[in-house]
């Protein structure tokens, strides 16, 4: 009896994710990051300026809340040579980078930095392994709430001794239809091994581990692109796990981190999130891939991280990017699971395919059933949404239909709901039960 509670208490901490105080990091975190829309070219006046345009714009009353600092902060020079701590660029953060922070606290946002777990970080700033202590000491008294950790110059020696399956590292030629690798694919990692245990698993727990020991609460982003089979320990480590290599505003390359992430959404749930990258809406997508990239990543749980200028932003992009319904759906505090496809339409169920990936999506929420319709065709096309097709509905219900883009409600519906969806845009619909006109609610 004693030895198999012994058992239960040993093996059941390894199952658990992170769970931190306060909340943090049990639902996708929301804010804005600096990299899509500034790159290197950064200071302490842009993180000031998009905080007050999150409060203006009401984007921090929709819900963001984190302004994140990205590669190119630091001192390129070096550590400070007596403290060996990480020191701010100060002709680009004249106040520090907590001087900066503490701005935004006023503000009522919350500030994220940067690091890679490499002896440099992408663009050749000071970057943490090896001083991962010193480091998370130095942001928690800076007042960071938020940690993006790269995968830059990694030392030869923390290199793995084998590679998982991952579509972005492997030639193609060896990647099935379902996107599992072949037998015969160079340096693959045996069927069974326990990822946890790659170096890779280890570079990014000893920060963890650093964050951890602080006296302050400071969500944990990883950016190891997606590699060393990270799905199977993200949840252990972090809050959220990059799946891929990088984004980028090529719509070619938004549906190719689309249809790698629909085969991560049983990894989905409270306080572990893949993550497909930060978002290009508001540079330079049309209005429908804008659309589509915002509602799939919402849809998918995804942490939702402006990647655009914010003094640039059109209307019509602020409004996709403040959407209650997706948002809602993203944020829901009672259920954690995503959205996922329930069809994939043009092709059969599972294909791994870039240009046509899964078209039929849904998802419960404590609001109703979302359901997502992308086409993904260069011509306008009637989507249809049958309610026989998706689960938890029922086949011969009447429900209620919400057109979510235009907050339009088009009354009660039986069979489904059809609509025609434009080239590269997704129909998303919030389905709810009809009230009954035989209810006596008052
Ligand atoms: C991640 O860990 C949390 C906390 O233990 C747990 O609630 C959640 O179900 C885990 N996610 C998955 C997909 O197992
Ligand atoms: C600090 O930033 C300025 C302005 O971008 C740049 O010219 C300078 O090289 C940087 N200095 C260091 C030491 O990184
Ligand atoms: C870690 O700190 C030591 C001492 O300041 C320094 O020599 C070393 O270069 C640092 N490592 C990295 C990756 O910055
Ligand atoms: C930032 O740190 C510096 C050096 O430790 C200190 O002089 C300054 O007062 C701090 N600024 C704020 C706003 O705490
Ligand atoms: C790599 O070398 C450093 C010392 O240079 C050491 O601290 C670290 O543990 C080594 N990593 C591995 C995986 O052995
Ligand atoms: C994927 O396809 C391969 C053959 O191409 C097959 O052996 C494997 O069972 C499939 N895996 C899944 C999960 O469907
Ligand atoms: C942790 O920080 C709080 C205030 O932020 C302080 O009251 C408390 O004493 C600190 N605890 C330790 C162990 O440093
Ligand atoms: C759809 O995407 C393709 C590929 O980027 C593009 O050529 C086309 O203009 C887009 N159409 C719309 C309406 O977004
Ligand atoms: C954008 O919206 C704001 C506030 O609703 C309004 O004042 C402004 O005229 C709109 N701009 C355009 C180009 O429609
Ligand atoms: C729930 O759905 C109703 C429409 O039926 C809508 O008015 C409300 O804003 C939705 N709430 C959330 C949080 O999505
Ligand atoms: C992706 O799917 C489309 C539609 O079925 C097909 O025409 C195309 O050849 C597929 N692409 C690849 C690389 O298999
Ligand atoms: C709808 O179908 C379910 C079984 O799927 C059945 O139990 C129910 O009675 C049906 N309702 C109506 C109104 O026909």
């Amino acid at each position: 009896m004693s030895f198999h509670t012994k058992l239960l208490l040993l093996f059941a901490p390894s199952v658990l994710g992170l769970v931190q105080p306060n909340g943090v990091g049990r639902l996708p975190a929301l804010g804005w990051n600096s990299w899509n829309a500034f790159n290197c070219d950064i200071d302490e006046d842009k993180f000031l300026t998009a905080a007050q345009k999150l409060k203006d714009l009401g984007l921090a009353d929709a819900g963001y809340e984190y302004v994140n600092i990205d590669d190119c902060w630091s001192n390129k020079d070096g550590r400070d040579s007596t403290t060996g701590r990480l020191l701010p660029n100060t002709t680009r953060f004249p106040d520090g980078i907590n001087g900066t922070a503490a701005q935004v606290h006023a503000m009522g946002l919350k500030i994220g930095i940067y690091s890679s777990a490499g002896t440099y970080a992408c663009a050749g700033y000071p970057a943490s392994i090896g001083n991962e202590t010193i480091d998370a000491q130095t942001w928690a008294e800076w007042g960071i709430d938020y940690l993006k950790y790269d995968n830059c110059n990694i030392p030869s020696n923390w290199s793995d001794t084998c590679n998982a399956c991952h579509p972005d590292y492997i030639d193609s030629q060896y990647l099935t239809a379902n996107g599992t690798c072949l037998p015969n694919t160079p340096n693959l990692c045996p069927s069974g091994y326990d990822y946890s245990q790659s170096n890779t698993a280890e570079r990014y727990r000893i920060m963890g581990e650093a964050l951890q020991a602080q006296n302050r609460t400071i969500l944990y982003s990883l950016c190891e692109w997606g590699t060393a089979g990270v799905e199977t320990w993200g949840n252990n480590t972090a809050a959220s796990w990059r799946m891929s290599n990088d984004i980028n505003t090529s719509w070619a390359r938004i549906l190719n981190i689309l249809n790698q992430n629909v085969f991560n959404l049983d990894y989905v749930n409270f306080w572990g999130h893949p993550d497909p990258d930060m978002l290009e809406v508001g540079n330079g997508l049309t209005l429908q891939q804008s659309r589509t990239h915002f509602a799939l990543w919402a849809a998918m749980k995804s942490p939702l991280l402006i990647g655009t200028d914010l003094d640039n932003l059109d209307n019509d992009t602020l409004s996709i990017l403040k959407n209650p319904y997706l948002l809602a759906f993203n944020q829901d505090d009672t259920i954690g699971e995503p959205a996922k496809p329930y069809s994939w339409g043009t092709n059969p169920d599972w294909t791994f395919n870039d240009t046509f990936p899964a078209e039929f999506w849904s998802g419960n929420s404590s609001n109703g059933t979302l359901v997502l319709l992308f086409n993904p065709y260069p011509n306008t096309l009637v989507k249809e949404a049958v309610w026989a097709d998706i689960p938890g509905l029922m086949a011969n219900g009447t429900y209620k239909v919400v057109e979510v883009w235009n907050d339009v409600d088009l009354g009660c519906q039986s069979g489904g709901i059809g609509l025609e969806v434009n080239a590269n845009d997704t129909a998303v619909f919030l389905i709810q039960d009809c009230p009954s006109a035989t209810s006596n609610l008052i």
